[in-house]
């Protein structure tokens, strides 16, 4: 490394970055738990590497010395044809260390390789014992299991998918039961009964989680009334258990596996980061003896694998590394160690009304930041809070991961603290103390920011309550979304698709269904049913509803129009006709739409196109077709994932990108004068200020 910059900045060098728009802190050299810049500045690294692999702490000489011994020995050889002594005993040894009745192991090269292979078993399983039919998969939405494609389709999180939805399988997803939506975990028992139903039971072939969330939701795990509904489930049904313990497996949260401390045995566990514990890329899926068996009866070989599986150098290093683990007694200090670093984490922060909870097990730890509004509700995203608080703790000298709202709605800004697991106390004590700086520091600037929507007392500011209605790979959240937020509204999110909750529309002063990709006449999708009845119980309740797109055309047939595929499509950046310009102004608009309604009885036509009807009002409710909710992120992702479609209507997927460009923020202010006015003047809603003071 020839230059001392701190940092590489957005765009520059040659290496395509992940998140293109941020500077990349340059880290030269680590020893222990501290790592050092290119300036020479030191960091406490709370995070193992960054992404809690680095278990052991960085520059162990024992480690290094055996990845040279080993080279010089044998360091690579095929697992296809060929096996070696260090990949027998790795496994002999996993297997020991596994929850009973684990037989066998399959090595990869890392979590998402690994999660690969337990999904592949699982349906090796099933298709051995004559159920092919078997293959869907449910998992929670809140998750992350890697960004191959068949992972990524295990998270339900739209944000993640990006533009790659057309190449991900149609899996099912059950919302977390974290204590902001479901404390018990009936919930989502519920909604795991309703997905087994849905996918038809004899075609699920397995349930997919982490025993504890890594970055998806920091140190979360469900009730221990759920992990036994599961199992009971698993029981009637006939699927499989994977756990994801990537993060978790191999002494993290104080035991070799979280499995052991749940009431409930999976039948595949997929490990991997602490395994190479950052000096070597190794994963590892476990098998319980009746999985294996089952496919072993059936076929000669497992299909493919890759070209380092089992290989000699990592299996040596994963060798080492549990070798370690054991003859120093790292598993047990963590366990031991786990609770009271927890509780000063905990107690470090006490008082700070940003910090809703500091939660976790062993050296998992997690911190969920709140509105100090109500101590309760996510922080506005546009605050971004959790990523000034990483680069705030980077000021003090401290690397943590914050993971930022996903606009999903099942979690918020939190972060994850996660040391080396040999961290002396003096330096665990310090990280404790520069992460409450951080958090304090940035806590200030967000109270100020926050200030004017602030009661005196503290109180909830919000006098508008809003519920937004989405769907299984719906619209993100746009900028009506954002709109709302910067109004001081009151926003909470329902994954209608997911949860089957009994919302009762009174308690909101207004309803927003969102665009969906799905039409809102197809009456096979099995969550219209429930959100027609929640739409037409706020109509009758006298509770304005926004039905926007998707959302618009059910309005539209819950108050008895129609809803159907129109004669035109339209897709691009039109105006439309407007019959009150102040109310609904001529655009630019986006649509995208090959569907189309028509104006309920006793409804407002307020604006139309060739293809038809655009807008309505009917009472205190709207319905449009158009996009009000589209920004450029949102472009983007439709414009990747649907370009087919595009060339389809002789659209030019480049120009629309363009054109968006040019007009994103005419779009942004023609879309908020025509909802300030719907909100004003039509719903009748008082809006509680805008957060304009905001810097
Ligand atoms: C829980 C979990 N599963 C899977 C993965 C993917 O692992 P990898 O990045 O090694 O493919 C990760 C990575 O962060 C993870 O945290």
């Amino acid at each position: 490394m020839q230059s001392k910059a701190p940092f590489v900045a957005p765009g520059a060098g040659a290496v395509f970055q992940l998140e293109l728009a941020r500077p990349y802190r340059v880290i030269v050299a680590g020893d222990g738990a501290r790592v050092e810049d290119s300036t020479g500045k030191r960091y406490l690294d709370a995070m193992s590497g960054g992404s809690m692999a680095a278990t052991l702490g960085h520059g162990r000489r024992d480690l290094i010395d055996l990845v040279w011994e080993q080279s010089r020995r044998v360091g690579y050889l095929d697992n296809n044809r060929l096996t070696n002594p260090w990949q027998e005993f790795l496994a002999a040894k996993l297997v020991d260390l596994a929850p009973p009745g684990f037989a066998r192991v399959r090595f990869v090269t890392g979590g998402s390789e690994a999660n690969e292979a337990a999904i592949r078993a699982a349906r090796m399983y099933h298709v051995a014992r004559g159920e092919p039919q078997r293959w869907q998969i449910i998992s929670p939405a809140q998750s992350y299991h890697g960004p191959t494609m068949q992972t990524l389709a295990l998270t339900g999180r739209p944000g993640l998918h990006g533009a790659f939805g057309p190449y991900l399988s149609r899996h099912r997803h059950i919302p977390p039961s974290t204590d902001r939506f479901d404390a018990t975990g009936q919930q989502a028992l519920d909604a795991l009964d309703e997905a087994i139903e849905e996918a038809g039971p004899e075609s699920v072939s397995a349930f997919f989680c982490e025993p504890v969330s890594a970055a998806s939701l920091p140190a979360y795990s469900p009730p221990d009334r759920f992990w036994e509904g599961l199992a009971e489930r698993r029981e009637r049904h006939g699927f499989l258990i994977c756990f994801d313990e990537v993060v978790t497996g191999i002494g993290r949260t104080g035991n070799w596996f979280a499995a052991h401390d749940l009431p409930i045995v999976p039948d595949v566990i997929a490990t991997a980061k602490g395994l190479g514990a950052g000096y070597t890329a190794i994963g590892a899926v476990l098998y319980r003896d009746s999985v294996y068996e089952a496919i072993a009866s059936a076929v000669r070989s497992f299909s493919l694998g890759h070209t380092w599986d089992g290989s000699p150098l990592p299996c040596a290093v994963g060798l080492a590394v549990l070798g370690i683990l054991e003859s120093e007694g790292w598993v047990d200090h963590v366990a031991t160690r786990g609770p009271s670093l927890r509780r000063e984490l905990a107690e470090a922060l006490a008082g700070n009304d940003l910090v809703g909870e500091v939660r976790g097990r062993g050296y998992l730890l997690g911190i969920d930041y709140v509105d100090p509004a109500d101590g309760r509700s996510f922080l506005p995203p546009e605050l971004g809070v959790a990523g000034r608080i990483e680069r705030a703790a980077a000021r003090h000298g401290l690397l943590v991961l914050g993971t930022m709202p996903t606009r999903d709605g099942f979690a918020g800004d939190q972060h994850l603290f996660a040391p080396p697991f040999p961290t002396p106390d003096g330096d665990l004590g310090e990280m404790v103390e520069r992460m409450a700086a951080a958090v304090e520091e940035v806590a200030a600037e967000v109270r100020d920011e926050l200030g004017s929507n602030l009661s005196p007392g503290g109180g909830p500011s919000s006098e508008l309550r809003v519920l937004i209605v989405q769907h299984e790979d719906p619209t993100p959240a746009g900028f009506v979304h954002e709109w709302l937020v910067d109004q001081g509204a009151d926003v909470e999110t329902y994954r209608i698709d997911l949860e089957n909750r009994r919302v009762d529309p009174t308690r909101y002063d207004l309803i927003v269904s969102l665009g969906s990709e799905f039409a809102a006449f197809d009456d096979s999708i099995p969550w219209i049913d429930r959100e027609k009845d929640l739409l037409i119980e706020a109509h009758g309740s006298d509770v304005p509803i926004l039905g926007l797109c998707f959302g618009g055309q059910l309005l539209a047939r819950v108050l008895g129009g129609d809803s159907h595929r129109g004669e035109l499509s339209e897709v691009g950046w039109l105006p439309v006709r407007s019959v009150d310009e102040d109310l609904v102004p001529q655009g630019p608009w986006f649509q995208w739409h090959f569907d189309t309604f028509s104006v309920p009885p006793g409804g407002d036509l307020i604006a139309d196109s060739e293809a038809g009807p655009q807008a309505f009002v009917v009472g205190r409710s709207l319905g449009v077709q158009f996009h009000p909710e589209v920004n450029q992120e949102i472009m983007d992702g439709w414009v990747e994932a649907y370009r087919h479609e595009l060339d389809d209507e002789g659209v030019d997927p480049d120009a629309l990108l363009e054109e968006t460009r040019r007009l994103a923020s005419r779009s942004r202010t023609v879309a908020a004068q025509l909802l300030e006015r719907y909100a004003e003047d039509i719903a009748g809603l008082a809006l509680p200020g805008r957060r304009q003071d905001r810097s």
